[in-house]
């Protein structure tokens, strides 16, 4: 049995703006299950305290003040959460990263670095927890200064470092690295200055003792300059310590035969539910009910990495199609206000949700033919993983982890039965209409859109697999440690 201290910025079902947090609240679930003593350190961000009392705690001093560790578990599990909670750093409602006006919290430095002092103190046993990991596996930018925190301690665990997402880096101006007061030795291109910015990612890419990402393609491509947003030189230097592993999906959660959120549940011996759900969607958005048309679907943030321009770009051919488009997001507010002008447009095709809405989320996965995801780049990925369980085809770019779990309807592919959706290669308006018409081809040949769908749902995106990689990957982790 492995001590493994999972330090994160948020975890379904506590807090989640993105798939940081269904991987945070699954995977230390599959690790648990495998007999593993997995812990999670998060902050206690207001919103998330505010649904949870009479917690134990503990108290410590740190540098920026008094901060208290709130004692929970998971929602419905027995992995143990610690929330640090601070007046300064989260005691504050609304999303953990981005103040109202959409820009980053102006203290993100110092909120993220008291997150990895704390983690410093909860990993060398210094709390009062009786608990030392031998793992500390780290996620992200906003706990990327653990391993180099943890550089200079007398037999500290080992360090993983996971890039879920490499193009946010926690990039700060220097004299933020003086005010942290982080040692002087850090400033240096070879530890966490980058380009005369204090750079966050860097404290887990130099110092862990093995990094990876969510998906074995991902970890190849952000090797190379398109994807490697100014890292490549760093990940190719440590490429015998990088791997990737993809992620998994909560499979309980995203279940369409137990998924509470739909109304109609279904699974691949009757499918009568999923058209239901199709009704069900389509009533909810005063579209016209039917199926002769396609429903084609995007959930996910709205900014430039998911392509939501190319989406945007090609509206005008998009709506010369026989398809209804559904879209639930949020984002950047200038995509936001196009698509709500597209919206009124065509108001009889075009369903549009602005914000975060889980259980709408759900529904559109199961009601859906099409899931539309053109991403620029896409380190996992995990809607197209949901639409394959749900029955409802993912068109793909070619990029990520989208090419990892999408296998392109070829004749070959449909011959075997592996064919599972629509993968396109381009970053561009074309390639997406070509894809999208073929999608649409294929909705209206039902034997092989069964097929297609029947490759989907029988798909093992369980966690199982990986989970395994990633104690593989503590072992590697283990006898690297120096
Ligand atoms: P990323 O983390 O880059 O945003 P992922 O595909 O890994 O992309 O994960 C996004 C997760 O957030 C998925 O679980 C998706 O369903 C969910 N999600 C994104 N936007 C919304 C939204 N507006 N409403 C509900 N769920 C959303
Ligand atoms: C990031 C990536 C996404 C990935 C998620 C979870 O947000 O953008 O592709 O699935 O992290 O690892």
């Amino acid at each position: 049995m492995k001590k493994i201290l999972f330090a994160t910025s948020e975890a379904f079902p506590l807090i989640k703006t993105g798939g940081l947090a269904d991987v945070s609240g699954s995977l230390p679930i599959a690790l648990n299950a495998l007999g593993h003593d997995v812990r999670i350190l998060m902050p206690a961000y207001a919103d998330l305290l505010a649904g949870l009392s009479n917690l134990p705690s503990k108290r410590i001093n740190q540098t920026g003040g008094m901060v208290e560790i709130f004692e929970t578990m998971l929602p419905g599990t027995t992995v143990p959460v610690w929330l640090v909670s601070h007046e300064g750093a989260f005691d504050r409602t609304g999303n953990p990263y981005l103040a109202e006006n959409g820009k980053p919290w102006i203290d993100n430095a110092e909120r993220f670095a008291l997150l990895c002092r704390v983690g410093v103190e909860v990993a060398m046993n210094r709390i009062g927890f009786g608990w030392k990991p031998e793992i500390v596996h780290c996620n992200d930018w906003q706990t990327g200064l653990i391993p180099a925190l943890l550089e200079d301690e007398v037999d500290r665990p080992a360090t993983v470092y996971t890039i879920h997402n490499l193009a946010y880096q926690g990039l700060f101006p220097k004299e933020l690295f003086q005010k942290l007061g982080l040692p002087q030795r850090f400033w240096s291109h070879n530890s966490l200055e980058f380009y005369d910015q204090l750079c966050f990612t860097k404290g887990g890419l130099v110092y862990a003792d093995r990094i990876n990402t969510v998906s074995p393609n991902y970890a190849v491509e952000i090797q190379g300059k398109e994807f490697g947003c100014g890292m490549e030189g760093l990940l190719k230097q440590r490429k015998d310590r990088l791997s990737g592993i993809i992620n998994g999906i909560d499979e309980d959660a995203w279940n369409p035969a137990t998924d509470p959120l739909i109304p109609n549940t279904f699974d691949l011996s009757d499918m009568t539910g999923k058209q239901k759900n199709k009704f069900a969607l389509q009533k909810h958005f005063n579209l016209s009910v039917g199926n002769n048309v396609a429903v084609l679907a995007m959930v996910g943030r709205t900014v430039q990495q998911k392509g939501i321009d190319l989406v945007i770009e090609a509206m005008p051919k998009l709506m010369e199609m026989p398809l209804q488009l559904v879209i639930l997001g949020s984002g950047e507010k200038k995509y936001e206000q196009t698509l709500k002008h597209w919206q009124t447009l065509y108001p009889d095709r075009i369903a549009l949700k602005l914000g975060y809405d889980e259980a709408l989320a759900h529904l559109i996965e199961a009601g859906s033919d099409l899931f539309l995801m053109p991403s620029r780049f896409e380190p996992c990925g995990l809607n197209q993983m949901y639409s394959q369980r749900y029955g409802t085809v993912p068109i793909v770019r070619c990029v990520g982890g989208l090419a990892d779990t999408v296998e392109d309807t070829t004749p070959a592919n449909l011959e075997i039965g592996t064919a599972s959706g629509v993968v396109f290669h381009e970053t561009s308006v074309e390639a997406l209409l070509a894809a999208t018409l073929w999608a649409l081809d294929l909705f209206n040949k039902k034997p092989q859109w069964k097929k297609i769908q029947r490759a989907g749902m029988q798909k093992d995106f369980s966690w199982k697999q990986s989970a395994r990689k990633y104690l593989d990957l503590y072992n590697l982790a283990l006898q690297d440690r120096h």
